[in-house]
């Protein structure tokens, strides 16, 4: 079982409203599945204005952000936690570059974006934030408890 391994790492990743509109969501997560790292919780959320903000809170500074912050909370977003041994980094190695025309193709972004604030994807840059992402803070805390379901693999 996974749960029993070491270095088990559990990431946020999250469909993008583009990539929600697009008729992504089942393409990214086959991705994930097929790798064989283990889908902990999923939900569909429109995400309030605060909690982008909070999300994007290291980006406040830069010229993008406003943009950044209208496009994460333009329509519903595919929330997901996914564990596994080494899941953030490998999970940011099967998403791709930041600007998908640097993404290399093989890599969600690579095949299915064009823009960088379009880029249909986002994955967790670090157990910390694996962590902060997954778990919430305040309100989402008590949500995620209900999202985030106890799968085990079948062996
Ligand atoms: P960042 O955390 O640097 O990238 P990543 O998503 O690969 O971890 O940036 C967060 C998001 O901000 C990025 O996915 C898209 C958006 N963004 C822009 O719109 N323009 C930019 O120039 C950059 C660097 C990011």
């Amino acid at each position: 079982l996974v749960a029993s391994m070491d270095g088990v790492e559990e990431t946020y990743i999250m469909v993008k409203p583009d990539g929600v509109q697009r008729g992504l969501v089942g393409e990214i997560i086959s991705r994930f599945e097929k790798k064989g790292f283990l889908l902990k919780g999923l939900k569909l959320f429109q995400c309030p204005k605060e909690l982008a903000e909070e999300h994007y809170r290291d980006l406040k500074d830069k010229s993008f952000y406003p943009k950044l912050i209208n496009y994460i909370t333009s329509g519903p977003v595919v929330c997901m936690a996914w564990a596994g041994v080494g899941v953030v980094a490998s999970a940011r190695k099967l998403i791709g570059a930041t600007n998908p025309l640097q993404a290399e193709p093989g890599t969600i972004r690579g095949d299915l974006a064009v823009q960088t604030g379009r880029n249909v994807v986002h994955g967790s840059d670090s157990p910390e934030n694996g962590h902060r992402e997954v778990v919430g803070s305040g309100r989402e805390r008590q949500e995620n408890r209900q999202w985030k379901g106890r799968i085990r693999k079948s062996t």
